[in-house]
């Protein structure tokens, strides 16, 4: 059996050649902005990207990565973010999700460079998580999260002056997803709570009711800025119901709730959401099953509760790929999450059957933007003593952020 979505979209899946870095080599052509030129300083976060990229049609840009990446050596590390490209992929040390991956980089303490192909916020923890020495380059600037940026601190600092006007801090433990800035997992450590990832989401949210009397108990969590992530571990992973849980909507005021609601509610859930992920819907799955009987669908707990209450088997993109390492072979498979990971999963397993659970293509457009000549171009920075793009956590930040970060690392059967 062939794959089953629309013969655009598996042209698009299976022969990756061109496809969006595109827009990167005509500009003219693209309403992409061309980055790393400082052309537009404020979207690449205030911090100039000197020199010019190599452009992506170079064809001796694989050459010259292995080349610079030679002459970094052992002063460099790579790390690549499993929904990273291809031709990134093939440059970096290690893979893994944003657990592991921070992890790996606080393991490093020998590598003076730590390149880092993924999003702003595991660039920013992987600052944090490492030496002053260290320095963390993400190849380009623009490559940030749209779930993070749902969460701006100021509006995390008003959320909890409510829920101190309420009454309820004292009862009540922030836990926020990996996916948010730095200033957001320090407020986490400043206020006792800790960072969770997809992988350690059951864990991390069962210390949090421990510190507050227990998931039996009355105590809350505010969890930032994933609702889906938090909502689907609190329900069915650790037994609260539906109506356990409130979406505080930092754009109205009380986040639109009434005191009534957040006393009574024990997963206080910020309104924040992955464009990616979000797209799946319960028809994916619906469709997915009658046109492949036998089918096991795979998804993200970044999707809404009722995809990933139809889905077979919920995991981090570490649990996906051990999943389909596990699987049998000649079995059917439809994941729901970032298209790279699930083309490179299609390519490994030519045994089984891996289909994309939504119909059209879901690249994650900022993971994306590290692309193979913004990593030449900071990595030949590198080697001719020109640091580009350096991650810097402001310190008082970094110091909450690490307390926070610690907690999550130092959580039991991790
Ligand atoms: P992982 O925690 O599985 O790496 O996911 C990170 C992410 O950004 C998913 O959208
Ligand atoms: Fe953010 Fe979603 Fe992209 Fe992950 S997939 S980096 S949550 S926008």
């Amino acid at each position: 059996m062939g794959p089953l979505w629309d013969d655009v979209a598996v042209s698009t899946l299976l022969n990756e050649t061109t496809t969006t870095s595109n827009g990167f080599v005509e500009p003219a052509a693209s309403p992409l902005l061309l980055l790393g030129q400082g052309r537009d300083l404020a979207s690449e976060r205030g911090v100039e990207c000197t020199g010019a990229l190599p452009a992506p049609s170079d064809p001796d840009l694989v050459e010259r990565a292995r080349a610079a990446r030679a002459a970094l050596g052992g002063r460099a590390f790579v790390l690549g973010h499993h929904y990273q490209r291809d031709e990134v992929i093939d440059f970096a040390d290690v893979t893994g999700d944003s657990f592991k991956l921070a992890r790996e980089a606080a393991a490093r303490p020998e590598a003076e460079f730590v390149i880092f192909c993924g999003v702003h916020f595991m660039a920013e923890s992987a600052d944090i998580l490492t030496s002053d020495a260290q320095q963390v380059v993400l190849p380009d600037l623009a490559a940030g999260c749209s779930m993070a940026d749902m969460a701006a601190i100021g509006q995390v600092e008003e959320a909890w002056a409510t829920l101190s006007d309420v009454g309820i801090t004292g009862d009540t433990v922030p836990v926020t997803y990996m996916n948010s800035s730095a200033a957001i997992k320090a407020f986490t450590g400043r206020h006792g709570g800790t960072v969770c990832t997809s992988s350690n989401a059951q864990v991390a949210l069962r210390w949090a009711f421990d510190q507050v009397g227990g998931v039996d108990g009355t105590g809350k969590v505010l969890f930032l800025p994933d609702q889906h992530l938090g909502r689907n571990t609190a329900v069915q992973q650790l037994g609260l119901s539906l109506d356990d849980c409130v979406v505080y909507d930092p754009r109205k005021p009380m986040g639109g709730l009434t005191e009534a609601q957040l006393r009574d509610a024990r997963m206080i859930l910020w309104r924040g959401h992955c464009s990616v992920h979000g797209r799946f819907s319960e028809r994916n799955v619906t469709e997915i099953r009658a046109k492949a009987p036998g089918v096991n669908v795979l998804v993200h707990p970044e999707c809404k509760h009722e995809v990933v209450t139809a889905a077979d088997m919920v995991g981090s993109t570490e649990y996906i790929i051990r999943a389909l390492d596990a699987a049998e072979p000649g079995s059917t498979w439809a994941i729901g999450t970032e298209l790279n990971l699930v083309r490179r999963l299609a390519k490994a397993h030519p045994d089984k059957q891996v289909h994309y659970l939504d119909s059209t293509v879901c690249f994650c457009s900022t993971m994306n933007r590290i692309d193979l000549p913004h990593l030449v171009w900071a990595m030949e920075s590198l080697a001719d003593g020109r640091t580009v793009n350096r991650i810097v956590v402001d310190p008082d930040d970094a110091h909450w952020a690490r307390v926070a970060l610690d907690q999550m690392l130092a959580l039991p059967g991790l």
